[in-house]
């Protein structure tokens, strides 16, 4: 049987294990994912950011995703990542995304997405807490146990929580709170979601995934590895693109399949 994005992200939280949600802005990061998903028998996030689709249109980037999922040999789950605008995001469910991100935690914006998302199959992931664009736009909540009314109230499926990573770090020095992480947990049986998980180390994000953390975002580490690879390449003369593009993709593809093992969802597939 055929299961769901959402299959895979709750059989990630049971499992003790993290589906990975990778970001692609164009052809060659697309092919980096999808490549090192196959090659580590991953199920994978393809995730296409609000951001992403202002520089590539969400037209052709949906198109270019959906084309690489049909032939992958391994589950790839296409989601909208950091929907800034409800519409942007009813607009990605109609092309075919299975899942979106709406930025915001108000549950009356919320639950008509979720109907949409649910009405074809697909997921909404809502922000119990944000860490967007490298600080806190919101305050952590007191009480934890809170998560569990704010699933109820948004029908939201998965949950973005701050546990002390921040966005577009170059350096892991971002230490999580497991304590508050285990609190989160007993309060929803939800798949949770980390953001910026570039700025934690490979440990934690392990630790993490054993926890309830069923998907773990991940951008700056493997745009990092991309571009150092093609500025190697145009130092050592390269002039044809699909010369230093092929150089990022495949350094690309090594993060991603490392990363893919570190957070147990290798061989799941
Ligand atoms: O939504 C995307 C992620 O939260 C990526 O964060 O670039 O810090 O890895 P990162
Ligand atoms: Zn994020």
């Amino acid at each position: 049987a055929v299961r769901s994005g959402l299959d895979h992200l709750r059989a990630a939280r049971q499992g003790g294990y993290a589906i990975a949600a990778f970001n692609a802005v164009n052809l060659e990061t697309a092919q980096a994912i999808v490549a090192a998903a196959e090659a580590t028998r991953s199920p994978v996030i393809l995730q296409i950011s609000h951001n992403a689709a202002r520089h590539g249109g969400l037209a052709a980037l949906a198109a270019l995703g959906l084309s690489l999922k049909r032939a992958a040999s391994v589950p790839i789950i296409l989601h909208l990542d950091h929907a800034e605008t409800p519409e942007v995001a009813l607009e990605a469910l109609h092309l075919g995304f299975e899942g979106v991100m709406l930025e915001g935690d108000d549950p009356a914006t919320l639950r008509p997405l979720a109907a949409a998302s649910h009405a074809q199959g697909g997921y909404l992931e809502a922000e119990y807490e944000v860490v967007v664009k490298g600080e806190r736009r919101g305050e952590r909540h007191d009480d934890p146990a809170t998560l569990g009314q704010f699933a109820q109230d948004s029908h939201c499926d998965l949950l973005a929580v701050d546990l002390g990573s921040a966005h577009k770090q170059e350096d892991k020095t971002a230490r999580l709170d497991f304590a508050r992480l285990q609190a989160l947990a007993a309060a929803t049986p939800l798949p949770l979601v980390l953001h910026g998980a570039s700025s934690v180390p490979e440990d934690e994000l392990a630790h993490a995934a054993a926890l309830g953390v069923a998907k773990v975002n991940l951008a700056t580490d493997l745009t990092l590895a991309f571009t150092g690879a093609v500025r190697d390449s145009l130092s050592g003369g390269a002039k044809d693109p699909r010369t230093y593009l092929a150089a990022g993709r495949s350094a690309m593809q090594v993060r991603a399949e490392h990363y893919l093992r570190v957070l147990g969802s290798a061989g799941r597939a």
